[in-house]
């Protein structure tokens, strides 16, 4: 293919990106942007494949055909809550590929053009952000599963230590710059070996609550990586889609630090959900006061056939217990009975960005009832009843309240200032961050104790019969 088509096709497909991270950004377009991504890429590699720098097909046949099947079959068998490791796992791989399109860019000779200097801080540079992205998600991917502890490991002296390593490498850059032909060999094996060490201590460090948005960050390095591979490959679509990848999965962190009342710097620099956020103090817990009051199936089923405003919080519960589709039906029963009902969603509700979003869409409701956080905490006290659905964390009032809890400045829907609130849970436990939830105790507060989707079919079916 000729340089000039191969622009133009690199263009289409940084535009098709571009369309797909619009389209993604809200449920109505997110199919359509799903369609231009995959175009963007099929463009991509279709374009690639037909330049003239490619001519090992055989072994790019074969690379294409073991990915797809394995990412195929990966893909389709992950459950909804198992994504974040799935992602952790892919952003291992883009980590790794970085390392070794930087290791064979170094000692083969690929003919780059221009500045010596610059192609090697390139390189480094490029191996530097993949060697930390592997590891630091493959701790991520076993941290998530449960094979490793979810406790920060917090080493004595964590920050000086890193800082070291950091130390080191820049030491290490100016070794490898200067050596000539490829004698820079063992300053970047060195540096390789240190910045596998650094993703490894910076994801270790990390509480496993707040492993979704490590998840994230570490999305946002392998965008940066492939950047620099673009950069060393001259390859300017991998340029354009790494800043992507890059920027996107920054402004997500950022988002959800934001939505926990984190700060992205510890994410970064480790010991992330070790540290109290900002503002509480190492006061004593307070204990809520009053008893837990347990309602049943019928009590549920007669409030909310009384009730004129209906409001569902859904949570994490609602995906571990596949309760969407129950869940749909229930509304759709109460609406046709004249019954406003809304769904208020938190931007850190279940396990994933957007995750109570996907769910519902997957169940087919509508998504003009499904409300941001900001547009519905001010509708609560206008409204009858209110159904958690296997949310705890999200719902918990002593986020506003008790400065010693962790959840402490963390925004939490409003869902005590209703008229009823039903909590539908599997037990009296605590949620994600293992603090006790004053809700509970509230007095115009019940618990539905059951799991969810049992509890949701259950109740579907009295509110048919009545
Ligand atoms: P959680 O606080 O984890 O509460 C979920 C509740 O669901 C639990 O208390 C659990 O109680 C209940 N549950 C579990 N399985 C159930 C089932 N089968 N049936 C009924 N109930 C069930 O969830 P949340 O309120 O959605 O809050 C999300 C938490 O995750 C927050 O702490 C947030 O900071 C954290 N987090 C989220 C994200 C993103 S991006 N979403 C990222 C990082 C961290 P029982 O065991 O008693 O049933």
């Amino acid at each position: 293919m000729e340089k000039a088509l191969l622009s133009v096709a690199y263009i289409a497909s940084s535009i098709l990106f571009i369309m797909s991270l619009r389209g993604l950004s809200s449920q109505e377009t997110a199919r359509q942007g799903n369609l231009y991504g995959v175009t963007g890429m099929v463009v991509a590699i279709i374009a690639t494949t037909l330049s003239s720098s490619v001519t090992a097909y055989g072994a790019l046949v074969g690379a294409l055909l073991g990915g797809t099947v394995v990412g195929g079959f990966l893909a389709s068998r992950v459950a909804m809550t198992a994504m974040p490791e799935l992602v952790a796992m892919l952003h291992s791989f883009v980590g790794a590929a970085a390392v070794l399109v930087g290791f064979a860019s170094y000692l083969g000779d690929d003919g780059h053009e221009g500045s010596r200097t610059i192609l090697l801080i390139e390189i480094f540079l490029d191996i530097f952000i993949g060697a930390l992205t592997f590891t630091g998600s493959v701790i991520a991917f076993f941290k998530l599963r449960g094979t490793l502890s979810g406790k920060p490991t917090l080493l004595p002296g964590r920050h000086l230590l890193n800082l070291s390593i950091c130390a080191a490498t820049l030491v290490l850059v100016i070794l490898f710059v200067q050596a000539p032909g490829t004698t820079g060999l063992t300053p970047l094996l060195i540096m390789t070996a240190l910045s596998c060490a650094l993703g490894v201590h910076l994801v270790v460090a990390i509480g496993g609550a707040d492993m979704p948005v490590v998840v994230s960050m570490l999305n946002s390095y392998s965008g940066w990586t492939a950047s620099a591979a673009g950069f060393m490959l001259g390859n300017d679509l991998l340029i354009v889609t790494g800043a992507l990848v890059g920027s996107s999965g920054a402004i997500l962190s950022y988002i959800m630090c934001r939505a926990m009342n984190r700060s992205i710097w510890n994410v970064i620099f480790g010991g992330f959900g070790a540290d109290p956020p900002k503002g509480s103090t190492k006061a004593a817990p307070v204990t809520p006061e009053g008893e837990i009051k347990e309602t049943s199936l019928d009590d549920c089923a007669d409030s909310l056939l009384a009730a004129r405003e209906v409001i569902f919080v859904p949570g994490y519960g609602m995906a571990v217990a596949r309760a969407q589709h129950a869940v749909q039906q229930i509304t759709d029963t109460l609406r046709q009975r004249g019954i406003t009902v809304r769904f208020a969603i938190h931007p850190v509700a279940g396990r994933l960005p957007g995750h109570m979003n996907v769910l519902l869409a997957e169940a087919s409701v509508p998504y003009d009832i499904v409300l941001e956080m900001d547009e519905i905490n001010d509708e609560f006290p206008r409204t009858d009843v209110v159904l958690v659905i296997g949310a705890n964390d999200i719902v918990n009032p002593g986020a506003q309240t008790d400065v010693s809890s962790p959840i402490y400045g963390m925004p939490v829907l409003e869902v005590w200032k209703s008229r009823k609130v039903v909590v539908l849970k599997r037990s009296r436990g605590a949620g994600y961050a293992g603090v006790d939830n004053p809700l509970f105790y509230h007095e115009n507060a019940s618990m539905l104790l059951g799991d969810a989707r049992t509890t949701m079919e259950s109740l579907l079916g009295k509110l048919k019969a009545a």
